[in-house]
């Protein structure tokens, strides 16, 4: 049992394999926030009740009630609600029909029980088949009787994971309306321990790079506005100790399976305590309850390690990979693509496309992926989105005659959908001009020339949904890249009353959400990537959908470093969409070696975004030489434990990462230099990860090492000469 409930301390402990989490309810009502941290195993008789810092004593329970306001600002609430005092940022807002806004949540009961509940329309973490993939779940009943709600804390835990579920459900049991100002999915009140905070911020072409700082008085809020995850902020926050490092130390990180507005919180307060937060953005959301009705959470991720960083990287690696991801393809080599974007932007028709295929096939490509351009009038951005019929004058013979062409050649074919848009001159714009978000009376605000369709409406989706799959249904079709090219704003919806406008944002991910999945179930063999500009909506929630997801627009190799770090920090490399590009890099004018933009293409899906027809030959046999290796090294990336080895970040010089297969039989280590430091002969790589009484021989060589050569005297890698070159080392067991 991972879960457990003292009666007579009245304490809740929650276990995983390495982990203990505790919170206990006092006073019959207060539920507190104990402990979170490191396991602790041996609980036989022991009294916890020290870890309250308050005893249940008349003396002191009169001195709760006379300070009561103090009590609600200084004590670690296990789920902080606005209102009776406590004025640090909280995780519960609601308005009563009256306005005010007080809520008070005391402990009614609980259950605990085996598996994990799903959630309505949203993606979830799942138990697995096997026994070790099994989940235990711990329901909290928190009520507050004034308003006549209901909060279900829920808590839930895996055999074979560090990782905690957390989600929300709030129900009205009352007689009036509530109105829901604020409900996040996770609160975590610490001590402060001189914690360090790392978040991920970026840009377009320049997602998720990781910032960190001391964590010192006040809030650092981390958020999105967009209507979408973004490239700006992302919903993940981790705390490190003092001096924590990949190997060693305390990190707590806290992660949100949602694809929207979010806010994460860490507030170091008046008491040197912590506060973190994690939850749907409460600016420009309210959400009306009406008596009977319930509103459910995203789920938040928490993961503790204490044994670095790099353990909670492989916590969450492992915990999406086992517990999220449903794609059949999940375990599968992903088909080598070659997307035409960068290759000839809009200017392609079919047999430029076919002559693409063509010579992409004799180097072992296995996909062709058609982007942007091939439908309603699209021959620049500023037209045709939502016009979902193929363009016959791009192709001759529709889809269907492409796709047969391109299947002929022995290819796969794929295809580019930005379904959410709408270009103010389309077809489908002129019909239902009301379909865009928009306010009355407003100049609809324009980005990249066009507008978001109101996925709240079930017309709008309905309509969007059979213009995609009839184009799909209408041809052999492998392949989907799901893009959203520009943030929402101008928040209105015809379908949607003045009382419920505050339901927009979170309304239009759930649409988002329907659409995916109606397309997941009626095309279950289609391998779909999701793509926002680039990685706008790279979350835990696009996962549930699609196995993978564009990492950047970004593909220059050095550039790609600094955002695939950040991005590995927390999502298995399986789901880092990569390719190799055109030279010079279209974003950036860069010019490097071919071998480093496959090196560290191949660490993600691995394909091309070039026109290979203009390659040299030497390039096309280098290629082909690539895709082999990929075939080669595919499940060792994509299965395997990952180690960050160095980072050029921090030393600015070189990158270097490693992926172990389970079973410590084979590694990958990518080496990546950026700078060459004359006189510097070489560095040293301390590997993880590995046996350390095993041998290993380095691929191509007669060199063997111990596992514990390799680990603690390191590998020690030449420098090489030049700019930008890169090695892949392959060392297996013997
Ligand atoms: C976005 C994507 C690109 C490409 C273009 C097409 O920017 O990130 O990969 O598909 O749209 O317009």
């Amino acid at each position: 049992m991972n879960i457990n409930y003292n009666e007579e301390t009245k304490i809740f402990q929650i276990n995983t394999q390495n982990t203990t989490y505790m919170m206990g309810i006092l006073a019959g009502k207060h539920l507190l926030h104990l402990y979170y941290g490191k396991k602790i195993d041996y609980m036989e008789d022991m009294d916890c009740r020290y870890l309250f810092r308050k005893d249940e004593s008349p003396k002191s329970l009169h001195s709760l009630k006379r300070a009561a306001v103090t009590f609600f600002n200084t004590y670690p609430f296990e789920y902080p609600a606005h209102g009776t005092g406590d004025c640090r940022h909280n995780c519960l807002r609601v308005r009563s029909e009256g306005g005010h806004r007080v809520c008070e949540l005391h402990y009614d009961s609980h259950r605990i029980y085996k598996g994990k509940p799903s959630l309505k329309g949203m993606p979830a973490t799942f138990e697995g088949a096997t026994e070790e993939q099994a989940a235990e779940t711990l329901e909290i009943t928190m009520k507050d009787a004034v308003l006549g709600l209901k909060i279900l804390l829920r808590y839930s835990v895996f055999e074979d994971s560090d990782a905690m579920i957390r989600s929300v459900v709030a129900v009205n049991e009352g007689e009036g309306k509530l109105y829901l100002e604020k409900i996040l999915s996770a609160g975590l009140d610490m001590d402060n321990m001189e914690y360090e905070l790392t978040t991920l911020h970026g840009v377009e072409t320049r997602e998720r790079r990781m910032v960190t700082r001391k964590v010192t008085e006040g809030s650092h809020r981390v958020a999105s506005l967009y209507g979408e995850t973004s490239h700006k902020q992302h919903p993940f926050m981790m705390l490190t100790g003092k001096g924590t490092t990949q190997k060693h130390g305390d990190a707590y990180g806290m992660h949100f399976v949602y694809s929207g507005n979010f806010a994460a919180e860490t507030e170091l307060n008046h008491q040197d305590s912590i506060r973190m937060t994690m939850g749907i953005n409460p600016d420009g959301f309210e959400w009306v309850l009406a008596p009977g009705e319930e509103f459910e959470t995203p789920e938040a991720v928490l993961v503790y390690s204490s044994e670095g960083i790099g353990k909670m990287t492989r916590c969450y690696h492992d915990l999406y990979r086992n517990h999220l991801i449903r794609s059949k393809y999940l375990h599968k080599k992903r088909p080598i693509l070659i997307n035409n974007w960068e290759g000839t932007y809009f200017n392609f028709d079919d047999d430029k496309l076919v002559a693409i295929a063509k010579e992409a096939k004799k180097v072992g490509i296995e996909m062709l992926v058609m982007d942007d351009g091939w439908f309603g009038k699209r021959d620049n951005d500023e037209s045709g989105l939502g016009d979902w019929v193929v363009n016959k004058k791009k192709l001759k013979n529709g889809i269907e005659g492409l796709a047969e062409r391109v299947n002929a050649e022995g290819m796969k074919f794929g295809i580019w959908f930005e379904p959410e848009m709408i270009s103010p001159d389309s077809d489908l714009f002129r019909a239902h001009p009301d379909w865009a978000i928009q306010v009355p009376g407003r100049e609809i605000t324009m980005q990249r020339h066009q507008y978001v369709l109101d996925m709240t409406r079930q017309d709008v989706r309905d309509y969007i949904y059979e213009s995609m799959a009839k184009i799909l249904r209408s041809a052999n079709i492998e392949y989907v890249k799901w893009d959203m090219n520009r943030p929402l704003a101008d928040i209105g919806s015809f379908c949607l009353d003045s009382e419920h406008m505050g339901e927009f944002y979170h309304r239009y991910v759930l649409g988002v959400y329907e659409l995916q999945e109606r397309l997941v179930q009626e095309f279950p063999d289609l391998l779909l990537e999701n793509c926002s500009g680039g990685g706008g909506r790279f979350d835990p929630g696009m996962l549930y959908y699609s196995p993978q997801i564009w990492t950047s627009d970004n593909m220059d190799p050095i550039e790609r470093l600094a955002i695939q770090e950040g991005t590995a920090l927390i999502y298995p490399l399986s789901t880092m969409g990569a390719h190799i590009c055109v030279c010079p890099n279209h974003t950036t004018g860069r010019s490097t070696p071919l071998e480093t933009r496959a090196h560290v293409a191949m660490t993600g899906t691995f394909g091309y975004e070039l026109d290979i027809t203009k390659l040299t030959e030497e390039e096309k046999a280098q290629a082909a030489a690539f895709n082999e290796e990929y075939h080669k090294y595919n499940e060792i990336y994509r299965e395997g434990d990952y180690y960050r080895i160095a980072s050029y970040r921090e030393n600015n010089i070189y990158d270097c990462w490693q992926v172990v297969t389970k079973d410590k039989a084979e590694c990958l280590v990518t080496y990546v230099q950026v700078r060459y430091i004359s006189r510097t002969k070489s560095v040293r790589l301390l590997l993880e990860g590995l046996e350390p009484k095993a041998k290993y021989r380095l691929e191509g060589t007669e060199e063997i090492y111990s596992g514990e050569l390799l680990m603690n005297a390191g590998y020690l890698q030449d420098m090489i000469f030049g700019e930008y070159g890169s090695r892949l080392l392959h060392f297996v067991r013997v």
